[in-house]
């Protein structure tokens, strides 16, 4: 029997340079606490669809619900910080977010597609980085807080490229192709640093 593509087949991202994991874990306190705003930041981004798409049903239920998954995950971080004892810091900026968004077109209906790419995009690496924590991770509670997350990002990343193939069925395969090898050059031509991204 033929195997069935899955949709996150259609966005391969490369694999994480080992030396993020290694920063990582020698600052754990930097990675929660950039990590409590990426969850704020992908309910926005979420709630922002909304926004630009009132008139998209499908579009607005599954934002409505992923909004829902990433608040609840900022109060999972949140009291991850607090058990830690570690209060919450305020947002650096995320320059990975910003060098993806630079990529998203200006017109419609280009502009609908690459911003569910990107965002599929940066849900599939959160998805990636959150399961490489959760692997070598030596506290159990987080480590199941970490696979727990990283299972809800890679559903989060297949809800915005669902969209997207809906959005637009014929160019939206040769764009996230496009995107997952930019997402590659940024990520070469970044200093690795002990955030999510
Ligand atoms: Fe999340
Ligand atoms: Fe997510």
């Amino acid at each position: 029997m033929d195997t069935v593509p899955e949709l996150g087949d259609a966005l391969p991202l490369v694999p994480s340079d080992p030396a993020w994991l290694a920063a990582a874990l020698g600052d754990l306190d930097s990675v929660h606490a950039d990590h409590l705003h990426c969850e704020r930041k992908a309910a926005q981004s979420a709630l922002s669809l909304i926004r630009s798409y009132p008139e998209r049903a499908d579009l607005v239920a599954a934002m409505a619900r992923l909004a829902h998954d990433e608040t609840r995950h900022v109060v999972q971080v949140a009291g991850l910080l607090a058990r830690r004892g570690q209060p919450a810091s305020y947002d650096h900026g995320d320059d990975y977010a910003a060098a993806l968004r630079a990529h998203i077109r200006v017109r419609e209906p280009d502009r609908l597609l690459d911003r569910l790419l990107v965002f599929a995009t940066i849900e599939g690496r959160s998805a990636e980085r959150l399961a490489l924590l959760a692997g070598a991770l030596d506290d159990a509670r987080t480590r199941d807080l970490y696979e727990g997350l990283a299972t809800a990002e890679v559903r989060h990343r297949d809800t915005f490229l669902a969209l997207a193939r809906d959005a637009a069925p014929r160019t939206w395969r040769d764009r996230a192709a496009e995107l997952a090898a930019i997402e590659a050059q940024i990520l070469a031509g970044r200093v690795v640093t002990a955030r999510i991204h």
